[in-house]
């Protein structure tokens, strides 16, 4: 039988590569690639969230040249998280690396890392900007201590015991990503805290040290919705085997939301409004803070707009409406008829009331089937 060149080979290694207004960085990444990983059978999966600058063009021109360059094409979605959870999907690889298309991770660490994850006792290899000899290259001291305060949380929280849980540069054999695949919260920027926090087992972590580079060309994604999602994620992980995050997301915007009532109630009051009228206007006031902190945060990425954000707003406060009869109504019996001390009987129309508003808002607000 004549021997199957090396591009038809089957892969030992597939580089995953989240992609997002990323076209000119497409070519000299598949360069770097190729020369850094020499004779190893290596294949590119580019996941593109549908980039408006031609990324997918760009990746395709690509395949047409190397068959061991792949693309996925997604349509009316976003996230990094589930773009590299859907790339390693794609592939039949045994071993899979994460890294970004902007050239900041640097590729000379793919052999070193491919050859730990076959020689050493490890699961995971990644790619360390807080270990000595690594980096965070010329970010600004606001980023750096963003990403410094997370890795912190992360640690804490989740209990990973890992200088850079942070990082987005990271390889792992398949099995270990299988053993983990239908426990990830998948939301947002950090794919890497998501598998170490998902494992059912603890996984051995190696890291090497790099720097991270400068960006080549575009810009970064990297956002304040970011740094919320990255919240969700711990939450998630936190609890998430308890209470959907959505309801604790949306418990904590009710929080939020009775803070703001006192203080606009005392804001009418102190300007000389009768109570009544305060009270009304403080209400409405925070059912619509409301409504719009749960349809920007809770619900990102179901969100409301235009002539579908008024409709979504009056079947919020119809709903919250009935919430707040019945939180009166079980309050009022609790305390009035079962004689129930007052902090109960509050906590428990409270409660309804949050059970009530986040069960019909998910299915009449946000409903699924509109987007
Ligand atoms: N498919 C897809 N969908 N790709 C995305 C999306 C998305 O919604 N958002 C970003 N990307 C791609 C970008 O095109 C890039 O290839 C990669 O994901 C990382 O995005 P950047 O915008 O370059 O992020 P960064 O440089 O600020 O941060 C990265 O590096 C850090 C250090 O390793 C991320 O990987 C962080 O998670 C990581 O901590
Ligand atoms: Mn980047």
């Amino acid at each position: 039988m004549p021997s199957l060149s090396d591009k038809t080979k089957p892969s030992v290694l597939a580089i995953v590569i989240p992609t997002r207004d990323e076209r000119d960085n497409v070519e000299p990444l598949y360069a770097r690639v190729r020369a850094a990983l020499g004779d190893t059978p290596w294949e590119i999966v580019f996941v593109d969230d549908d980039s408006q600058d031609g990324t997918a063009l760009a990746v395709r021109a690509l395949a047409a040249r190397d068959p061991r360059v792949r693309l996925i094409w997604r349509v009316g979605r976003r996230g990094l998280s589930s773009a590299c959870v859907e790339g390693i999907q794609a592939t039949t690889a045994p071993i899979i690396a994460i890294a970004d298309a902007d050239m900041q991770h640097d590729e000379q660490l793919l052999p070193r890392m491919l050859s730990a994850l076959q020689n050493e006792p490890v699961d995971v290899v990644i790619g360390s900007r807080y270990v000595a000899g690594g980096g965070v290259g010329d970010w600004n001291t606001g980023r750096s201590w963003l990403s410094a305060a997370g890795g912190w949380l992360g640690r804490r929280l989740i209990g990973v015991t890992v200088a850079d849980p942070m990082s987005g540069f990271f390889m792992l054999r398949r099995e270990t990503f299988e053993a983990c695949m239908r426990r990830l919260t998948m939301i947002g920027f950090k794919i890497l805290i998501d598998i170490l926090a998902s494992s059912p087992r603890t996984l051995r972590v190696k890291e090497i040290p790099y720097e991270f580079r400068q960006r080549q060309s575009g810009e970064s994604k990297f956002d304040v919705a970011i740094g919320w999602e990255f919240l969700v994620l711990l939450i998630d992980k936190l609890v998430g085997h308890m209470l959907p995050v959505r309801f604790v997301l949306f418990a904590i915007v009710g929080g939020i939301g009775i803070v703001a009532h006192l203080v606009m109630l005392w804001l009418f009051l102190y300007a000389g409004l009768s109570f009544l009228v305060s009270q009304t206007a403080a209400t409405l006031a925070a059912m619509v803070a409301n409504f719009t902190l749960n349809n920007w945060l809770t619900y990102r990425d179901m969100r409301l707009t235009g002539v579908r954000w008024i409709g979504g707003l009056v079947s919020f406060c119809l709903i919250c409406s009935v919430g707040a009869a019945a939180n009166l109504g079980v309050a009022d019996f609790l305390f009035g008829e079962r004689h129930s001390a007052w902090w109960i009987a509050g906590l428990a129309g409270a409660v309804m009331s949050l059970v009530w508003n986040y069960t019909m808002t998910s299915i009449f607000t946000w409903r699924r089937a509109a987007t």
